[in-house]
This record gives structure tokens, C-alpha cells and sequence, in this order.
């Protein structure tokens, strides 16, 4: 609450200075706080505005404000206001990207900053070395958005960062999904018959088994795959290879062995981007709601919860389920039998509706009716390439 008030007084006096009034509150001191108090209002949106004082109407109004600003002639600081947001800003997400910054795990190389730079093409990325580092990152407005790698095709979802999701108040305003090529990278001139360890992630080594079997080689883990690479490279191991990406090959000057080592043919990683704002949704394009939300007790619960989706034709593209930590318990009692007790979930639900349709809306309002708690955790344009 005391964040919000000094939010809407910062928003208050950037109005009144821009528009040349702050020496009038100096004047007429009397008249100061009520012309403050009128501006926030109005400046944050709030549906309940008093009748504004004298010198605050010709601001509100905009045949007014040009009266104002003409007579005194204050156009250089209109002219120097932030140019209004314009369709055209909004639907170029996520291609444009200039000076954004974007925080991502791992170092540089890891698959993760592939997917930044996709989303934002000419964004700076900045390394972390764990994702609650991502998220502090942007909650503290060291970056501007944080990626995280949240399912692959072949490893399933990435629990973690399910969990991380919630625990932080952050907004999914994009997703990515990235072609995953894990290579072979050695020393330049090393044979991979030579090689006898291997590092790497460990759902990468996962990923490569056969590759790897064949080889005969050791597997370690290391944090992530830019992270094996860069040991390999710094530390001069020529017995030790690393699974990676071709990218991290360029970056850390080793010889790609062998290219596509992955043991399956769909090796997709999907990625979030993140942002301590949400974004307006459209419907210009299709887009993607991220909700979670917990059920009350009953019987088909479930059942219910997935049919206001199916009944407004609104596809599921991703169900997920997490035990519930605060309450990871839920007793039933029974006067016969003793007490039952039951694991407790929460369910994320990705659907293919924008939060601007009223089908979405209209099916949230419905969930409501079963769920004891619901977040919607972002609303985003689909990445629909590849
Ligand atoms: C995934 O990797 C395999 C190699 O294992 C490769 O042949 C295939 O083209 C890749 N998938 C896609 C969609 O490119
Ligand atoms: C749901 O998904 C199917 C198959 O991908 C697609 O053909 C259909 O158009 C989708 N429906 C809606 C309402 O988006």
C-alpha cells in the first residue's frame, strides 16, 4: 500500500511539471494539495474523479489544455512528452527489441540466451548463474525481462521453474520455442574417438544417449551446457568433450565433433519471457493465457475446471500440475475410518485465447466458480516459428 502511494506521487508530479503548473501550487499553497490529489486520479486510471478545482480542469480537458499551453507557451514541454503508444508499438513484439535488456541462466552460449536473442534480436543479454537470479534481476530493475526455459519436447517441464513462476510476481509477456542441436565440442584437432569424459547438462547428456553410449565415454554434469564448454576450452581438457550448442563452439573457439547427436527427432525447448509489467493483450494474432489456479474439494472438480475451456472451444496447449507448498496436505475426515489425507495441487493451464476475447474472460469468470485461487500469469502472442 505505502509503494502504490509513492507511485502516485511520482505520477502526479511529472503531470503538473510538464504541464508548467508547479509554480501556480506555489502561489495559491492552499490549493496545492487538492490539485494534487485530483491529478492522481486521474493520471492512475481510478474511476472515482472529484470534481477537479479551478486550475486542474483546463487540464483534464484536452480543447482546454491547448488554451493553456498557448497562452503561456509551454510547447517545448509538450512536445518533449513521451510520444503516445500506438498500435503499431504493441504488435511488433516481440521482433523489435532495441537496447532491451534481457537476463537469462547460464553463460553465454547456453541455449537460453539463444532464445533472448530470438525473442529480441538486438537485445543485451546478461548472464546469471541461477534463475532466482533471473528474477531478482528484473524485480530489482537490473534488466528488463528474464527468459526462462520452462518445457522441451523431450525432457517434459521444468518443475523448478514452475514453482519459481509463482513464488515471484512476475508477468509472461512472450514465448520462444527454439530448435535444441546439441553437438559434440572438443579442442580444436581433438578426434572424438579420443575423447573419454564428456560434460554437459545433465538433461543434455540425457538427450544424446545413444551418441554418448557409442562413444563410451564418461558423463559429468556441469550447471549448463555454455558452462561445459567453457571448462573444456579454459582448462585445455583434450580427453573431455562438451554437449552444446554450435553457437557456444564459435564462442569459446572448440571443434564441433559431431553435429545433431540428440537421440530423438523433436528436440523443441519452449521458453517464457518475462516482465514486471503484463502487456496489453490483442487479438490481432494468436495469443497464449498462462493461468494456475487450486480446486476446491468435490467430486470431477477437474472435470469441471477443463470444461469451461472445452465448452467455449478454447484449446488446452499445456496441463501441468504441482504439489501445493503451503499446503501440500488436504485431511478429510472421516468419523469411521480415522483421517484421510489427500496430496494437494496446483494446476497450470496454458489455452489458446487471448485475455482481450470475451470467451477467455467469460470461461475465467466461470473456473471461478470451483477454484479457490487463480493467477493469470501472463497473456502473450504464440511463437508459432521456429
Ligand atoms: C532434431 O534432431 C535430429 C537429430 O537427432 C535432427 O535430424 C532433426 O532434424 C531435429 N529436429 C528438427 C525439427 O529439426
Ligand atoms: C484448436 O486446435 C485445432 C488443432 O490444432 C485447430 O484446428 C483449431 O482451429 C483450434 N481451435 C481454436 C478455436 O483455436
Amino acid at each position: 500500500m505505502a509503494l502504490k502511494a509513492v507511485s502516485i506521487c511520482i505520477c502526479a508530479n511529472q503531470s503538473i511539471s510538464h504541464l508548467g503548473v508547479t509554480d501556480l501550487g506555489c502561489r495559491r499553497s492552499g490549493s496545492v494539495l487538492n490539485l494534487r490529489f485530483e491529478r492522481k486520479w486521474e493520471c492512475c486510471g481510478a474511476s472515482a474523479q472529484r470534481k477537479p478545482q479551478a486550475p486542474v480542469l483546463g487540464l483534464q480537458d484536452g480543447s482546454e489544455l491547448t488554451h493553456i499551453t498557448e497562452t503561456r507557451g509551454f510547447h517545448k514541454d509538450l512536445n518533449s512528452l513521451p510520444r503516445p503508444l500506438t498500435a503499431m508499438d504493441l504488435s511488433s513484439f516481440p521482433r523489435d527489441g532495441v537496447k532491451v535488456r534481457v537476463a537469462y541462466q547460464g553463460l553465454s552460449g547456453a541455449y537460453s540466451e539463444a532464445a533472448a536473442l530470438k525473442a529480441y534480436p538486438k537485445c543485451e543479454t546478461v548472464p546469471c548463474d541461477h534463475y532466482e537470479a533471473t528474477f531478482k534481476a528484473v524485480e530489482l530493475w537490473l534488466v528488463d525481462k528474464a527468459v526462462l526455459h520452462i518445457e522441451h519436447s523431450v525432457g517434459g517441464s521444468i518443475h523448478r521453474n514452475y514453482d519459481l513462476l509463482l513464488r515471484h510476481r512476475l508477468h509472461i509477456v512472450g514465448e520462444v520455442q527454439l530448435l535444441v542441436n546439441h553437438c559434440l565440442l572438443g579442442l580444436p584437432g581433438v578426434r572424438k574417438e579420443e575423447l573419454k569424459r564428456v560434460l554437459s547438462h545433465p538433461q543434455a547428456l540425457e538427450q544424446c544417449e545413444i551418441t554418448l553410449n557409442k562413444l563410451g565415454v564418461v558423463r559429468v554434469s556441469a550447471d549448463d551446457t555454455a558452462t561445459a564448454a567453457q571448462i573444456v576450452a579454459s582448462e585445455g581438457l583434450r580427453e573431455t568433450g562438451a554437449v552444446a550448442s554450435a553457437r557456444a563452439a564459435k564462442i569459446y573457439g572448440l571443434d564441433i565433433l559431431a553435429e545433431k547427436i540428440q537421440d530423438d527427432s523433436d528436440n523443441i525447448s519452449r521458453f517464457l519471457i518475462l516482465a514486471r509489467e503484463p502487456i496489453i493483450p490483442g487479438t490481432d494474432r494468436p495469443h497464449k493465457t498462462s493461468i494456475v489456479f487450486t480446486l476446491e474439494e468435490g467430486p470431477g472438480v477437474l472435470f469441471k475446471a477443463l470444461a469451461v475451456f472445452a465448452l467455449r472451444d478454447i484449446n488446452l496447449s499445456k496441463i501441468e500440475s504441482r504439489p501445493q507448498r503451503n499446503r501440500p496436505l488436504r485431511v478429510v475426515d472421516d468419523s469411521n475410518q480415522g483421517s484421510a489425507k489427500y496430496f494437494d495441487y496446483l494446476f497450470f493451464i496454458d489455452f489458446e485465447a487471448s485475455m482481450a476475447e470475451p470467451r477467455a474472460q467469460y470461461a475465467l469468470g466461470h473456473l471461478q466458480e470451483f477454484a479457490r485461487f487463480i493467477r493469470v500469469l501472463g497473456c502473450y502472442p504464440m511463437d508459432t516459428t521456429l
